[in-house]
Parts: structure tokens; sequence; C-alpha cells
């Protein structure tokens, strides 16, 4: 084999290698869970730190116990996350992106899995409309104290 052929080879080597490495960071960094900011519940996508919990309305309190009673299995204490499911205070449920009627929504007819990857939300039933619009109100006064958003409009669901 000649120095010619060997520096060839090399140089294909090096550009294959080039070209795996690419597309091994695409498939990495593809993929459907996008990586939003996340300025209330930690950085990550599925490791929320600490939630602050504000004193909270008498509606939200109603909530609050509706929503352990019901949601935090999946959704956590004080709505941070857990392996089974994504934190509620996050800058993606935001009134704005997901409003009130997502909610609603998922109690109702549950959630095809889109945003993360624990796998699908259920459908809860048993969870009353009237207890729906209180966990709703819960969850926007816990997003509103922890810098998910600003405005009272958000907070809709906690009015009589
Ligand atoms: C068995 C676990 C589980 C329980 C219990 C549960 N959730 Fe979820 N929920 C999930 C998962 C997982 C997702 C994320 C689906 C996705 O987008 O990938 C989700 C997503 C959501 C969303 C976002 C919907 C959207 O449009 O993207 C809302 C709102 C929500 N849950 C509210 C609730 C409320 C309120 C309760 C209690 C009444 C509740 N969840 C109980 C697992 C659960």
């Amino acid at each position: 084999m000649t120095p010619v052929m060997n520096r060839q080879r090399l140089q294909f080597a090096i550009c294959l290698a080039t070209v795996l490495g690419m597309l091994a960071l695409l498939a990495c960094s593809g993929g459907d869970t996008p990586q939003y900011a996340n300025p209330g519940a930690g950085s990550g996508d599925t490791a929320p730190s600490t939630v602050i919990v504000p004193a909270l309305s008498e509606p939200a309190q109603a909530g609050q116990a509706a929503f352990n009673a019901n949601c935090a299995l999946c959704h956590g204490a004080n709505a941070a996350g857990t392996n089974l499911g994504p934190p509620l205070v996050h800058k993606i449920y935001e009134p704005n992106h997901h409003q009130d009627f997502a909610f609603r929504n998922a109690v109702q007819n549950g959630v095809q899995s889109h945003h993360w990857q624990f796998g699908n939300m259920p459908p809860a039933p048993q969870v009353s409309e009237a207890d729906v619009e209180r966990i709703i109100c819960y969850v926007r006064e816990l997003q509103r104290a922890n810098g998910i958003f600003d405005d009272v409009a958000g907070l809709a669901a906690c009015q009589p």
C-alpha cells in the first residue's frame, strides 16, 4: 500500500467519523421533547426543583386538596412533577400556551403523550367540574408565584 493510499483512507475515516458524529448529535438533540426554559421549576425537563408555594386563596386551597387526591401521584406535590408525570408549574403550561380549557380537557378526556415521554394521562372522571376549576386555580396561583406568568388574567379560574 502506498503512503498516498494510506492518507486517502485516513481522510475517508475522519470524514466518516465526522458524519457519524453529526448523525448521533442529531438523533440525540431531536425527538419529541423540546427543551423549554423552566424558570419556576428547575432547569431540566423532568427534574423540577423547589416550587414556591404562595399564600393560597380559598378556592386554591380546595384545589390543592383535590389535586393532592387526584393528580399529585403523577404531577407531584406542589405540581412539581414526578417520574410519572410532568411538572405543571412549568413554562409550557402557562395560561397563554395551555389555557384553562387544556386542564378541563385533560381531566375529561385524558392526554395523549405529546410534550414529554411519561406516556399518556388517563381521564379522571371522578373529579367534579367544580373541583377541576379549583385545581386550575391552585395550579395558576403556583405558576404565578413561580414567575411562569404575571398578569392576573391568568387567575380567571379563581374568580367565584
Ligand atoms: C397517571 C398519571 C397522571 C395523573 C393521575 C394525572 N396526570 Fe395529568 N398528565 C400526565 C402526563 C404523563 C401528562 C403529559 C402528557 C404529555 O404531554 O406528554 C399529563 C398532562 C397534563 C396536562 C397537560 C395537558 C396538555 O394539553 O398538554 C394537564 C393540564 C394535566 N395533566 C392535568 C392533570 C390534572 C388536573 C390531574 C388530576 C385531576 C392529572 N393531570 C392527573 C399524567 C397524569
